[in-house]
């Protein structure tokens, strides 16, 4: 049996939902990571210092007792943000605030469609050192949604990493080889998170013998090219990527359905995950880096004092988990074999 110990460890972008949903994702999530950014696409979502406040208490409030934890808050940018929104979230210890381009995602309606009209509130958040975190998609119908991240890159990113070089910006859930090279390529104010599923599967595991809608997420798996570039970028030991499951919950009806929903809930085997793929890489001694390390260096956080051992000890993902008002969520790898476990202290 093998065990690793590294610094505990960080999740740079999840999903907690919001009231009876806290009960089931505060704790799966606490129960590896000591803090986790938390989206704000909630409905409605979190535009502005009170409501992420608000929302910070109820997350904190699901926090199984005894335990530490602490979610970080973010602001959900809309075509009325105001310069004055951004000094007031900072002022309340608002680290971050997302760009979901409108219709990029689930519950992105209410969200941008002008990037360029936010320039002076990016300038704001720039002078302010506020994160600019992005969904980088493009919307746009006639756009093939294996496209939609490379074309966001040449439309909108790369113009706002220049107009902008000391905005911290986080290109969220990297899904291609383009996005890995983008990132690399850049300056030391541009870092990317990886979720686990992008680093595990294909779109292929997405299609073929039947269409499998518990790997359906957004931005969508790429070809097996694309996976084993943000593999490479992961385990590299470079410290512009870093650990962001994306972890976000469905219910079992919403995601099989004639009109699926967009995202996997990983966080019951979230660190398991990603040490199973750096140990079938061979980079066992580079997940700390990325799990525990880079994400809080790039936020200008202290790193974490505690410590998380893993244990190489096989254990299966249940099917489905129930909430206590009945709805099923089925979790992301249900019924598979996992191979790592967290050493229970
Ligand atoms: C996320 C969700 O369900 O909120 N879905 C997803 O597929 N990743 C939204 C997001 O991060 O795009
Ligand atoms: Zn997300």
């Amino acid at each position: 049996m093998k065990e690793i110990t590294i610094t505990a460890p960080d999740d740079w972008h999840l999903h907690f939902r919001d009231n009876d949903l806290l009960a089931e994702t505060v704790p799966a999530t606490a129960r590896c990571f000591k803090r986790a950014v938390a989206m704000p696409n909630l409905v409605p979502p979190v535009i502005n210092a009170e409501m992420a406040l608000a929302y910070r208490t109820r997350i904190k409030a699901a926090v199984p007792e005894g335990q530490s934890f602490e979610p970080i808050m973010t602001l959900y940018l809309t075509n009325e943000t105001s310069q004055q929104d951004i000094i007031e979230a900072k002022d309340a210890n608002i680290l971050a605030a997302k760009l979901y381009p409108a219709g990029a995602t689930t519950n992105s309606d209410k969200a941008v469609n002008a990037i360029s009209t936010l320039y002076p509130v990016f300038k704001t958040m720039s002078d302010q050192g506020m994160l600019l975190l992005i969904h980088g998609e493009v919307t746009e119908s006639h756009v093939d949604i294996f496209d939609r991240e490379k074309q966001f890159i040449d439309d909108y990113l790369i113009e706002i990493t220049q107009r902008f070089p000391d905005l911290k910006i986080v290109f969220e859930h990297i899904t291609t080889a383009d996005a890995a090279d983008f990132v690399l390529a850049g300056s030391e104010n541009i870092a990317a998170t990886i979720t686990p599923q992008h680093l595990l599967l294909n779109r292929n595991d997405l299609l073929v013998g039947g269409i499998r809608p518990h790997n359906y997420c957004l931005p969508v798996l790429k070809r097996d090219t694309h996976q084993k570039r943000l593999c490479e970028v992961a385990v590299s030991g470079n410290n512009k990527f870093f650990l962001g499951t994306d972890s976000a919950p469905h219910t079992r009806e919403a995601k099989e359905s004639n009109c699926g929903c967009a995202g996997c809930y990983s966080a019951w085997g979230a660190i398991e995950l990603y040490a199973q793929i750096f140990d079938d890489l061979g980079a066992l001694n580079k997940l700390e880096g990325f799990a525990s390390h880079f994400g809080a260096d790039f936020y200008g956080l202290d790193r974490n004092n505690e410590e998380l051992t893993l244990v190489k000890d096989a254990w299966l993902m249940p099917e489905l988990i129930e909430l206590s008002n009945k709805q099923k969520i089925v979790p992301f790898h249900a019924g598979q074999s996992l191979a790592w476990q967290v050493k229970v202290k």
